[in-house]
């Protein structure tokens, strides 16, 4: 469990004293209503300048006000904003407040849009800047000319976000949802594929797919998928509420015609942020949600006629991407890697634990699902909160009694342990929390 007091310990107590943070001649700290809090450094400082350390690692998690004892493991569901994020979101939020004759602020939202557009291996035109996930799949599904009796092609571990609009359009056109079942976890790529494929027929319209599940974290085999569809004339239309700042994502590379994903999770911008990459050559087929149907010039930003927006947040995009940049992409998603790898590792030695994320990196990141023996899931989940204060959260889908821990960078091996100390406590005593979480 590490806190910000912690951050401060490790500090006297040597970790960082030769640590870049040290050569930099910030401040090490101040105390502020009985809590320390750790400078806020430049998103300069976050480049790493040697080896990539628990020292380095250290000074990433020094920039986020991480509840003081809490070790946050539920990134799926929302990350934590780190300070350079607050702090721009702050300072455009005052200043509009104080000033809003200048409220839309569309030039630097243009530049916020190029500069998403480079992160994702996209062009300006090709970007709408969204409010959720959800909103970027909606966009696509409902601004498709479908019609009664197409077809749909989606798996049972799809989140609502992208499945709502698919069963509204059922209800309301009759469009048919084809729903297959995803092995936990899979054998091969071919075996993915070929589900799809086998669901396939000439009424297909197109694939929606996860990036990467919600439920166990399986990284799908976009490409291999978008190849399908393409080569069976249809389109596919990616959930991507998790990769985007949490893998090296490259639109062109993956060929993928629509993809959505989230700024609250793994690019840690907060609530209320989203991207939807729309392709270029497919934009004349899908209508804007709302507003005018739009000029081909603007690209993708006809699908943001919205009316007014939470201009802070989406400008505050622009210090989360500028860290995750000088951090390095390759950086995080390698990071983030071996933090699950070393949970799934220890997760596999727990007597008692079944995991259903598979142990493969192809399949597999920063997500991972498990259950302790037939111990309630939520029992579990509150045993290790009031226990020792680590947040990760329940899952239901498919039936599943199961949790699911996150591991992000500003996680650190320590909390990954400490995770796995408490499982193997809940699981070494599963007589006590079978009908209560109570220590
Ligand atoms: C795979 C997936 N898709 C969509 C969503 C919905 O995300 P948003 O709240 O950004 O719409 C989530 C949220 O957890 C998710 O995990």
């Amino acid at each position: 469990m590490i806190s910000r007091r912690g951050f401060i310990r490790g500090v006297s107590g040597g970790v960082l004293a030769t640590g870049a943070l040290a050569r930099s001649g910030a401040s090490l700290g101040a105390w502020e209503g009985g809590q320390v809090i750790a400078p806020t450094l430049s998103i300069a400082h976050l480049k790493p300048s040697g080896p990539l350390d628990e020292a380095y690692w250290w000074r990433v998690r020094s920039q986020f006000n991480i509840l003081d004892g809490m070790t946050f493991m539920n990134n799926g569901t929302e990350g934590p904003v780190p300070r350079v994020v607050l702090e721009a979101n702050e300072r455009v939020f005052r200043e509009i407040a104080e000033n809003p004759s200048n409220n839309y602020r569309r030039e630097e939202v243009d530049e916020v849009r190029a500069l998403v557009a480079g992160f994702m291996g996209a062009e300006a035109g090709e970007i709408a800047l969204t409010r959720s996930t959800t909103e970027g799949m909606n966009i696509f599904t409902h601004g498709l000319d479908l019609k009664a009796g197409d077809e749909v092609v989606y798996c049972n571990h799809e989140h609502g976000g992208g499945i709502g609009c698919i069963t509204t359009l059922a209800k309301r056109i009759g469009i048919k949802p084809v729903v297959i079942e995803i092995p936990s976890p899979p054998q091969s790529v071919d075996q993915i594929v070929g589900l799809y494929e086998k669901a396939i027929t000439p009424r297909t319209r197109f694939i929606m797919v996860s990036h990467m599940t919600y439920v166990t974290g399986l990284i799908t085999p976009i490409k291999e998928l978008a190849d399908l569809a393409h080569r069976r004339g249809l389109l596919i239309s990616v959930d991507g509420a998790h990769p985007l700042g949490m893998m090296d994502l490259d639109m062109k590379a993956m060929n993928v015609d629509h993809y959505a994903a989230a700024g609250q999770k793994w690019l840690m911008c907060g609530t209320g942020t989203g991207v939807c990459y729309i392709r270029r050559d497919i934009q004349d087929r899908v209508w804007p949600l709302m507003g005018p149907p739009g000029d081909p010039k603007d690209g993708a930003k006809k699908y943001e006629a919205f009316g007014q927006r939470d201009v802070p947040s989406v400008l505050g995009m622009t210090a989360a991407v500028e860290m995750q940049k000088a951090i390095g992409k390759p950086n995080i998603e390698a990071r983030v890697r071996a933090l699950s790898t070393r949970f799934r590792t220890g997760l596999k030695a727990i007597p008692g634990v079944k995991m259903w994320t598979s142990e493969d990196p192809l399949f597999a990141a920063g997500l991972t699902l498990f259950s302790v023996r037939d111990i309630p899931m939520a029992n579990v989940q509150q045993a290790i909160l009031s226990r020792d204060r680590i947040y990760i959260r329940t899952m239901t889908t498919g039936n599943l009694n199961a949790c699911r821990a996150a591991t992000h960078i500003y996680n650190l091996p320590s909390e990954v342990d400490h995770l796995l100390d408490s499982i193997r406590h809940v699981s070494e005593n599963a007589s006590r929390y079978m009908t209560t979480a109570a220590q």
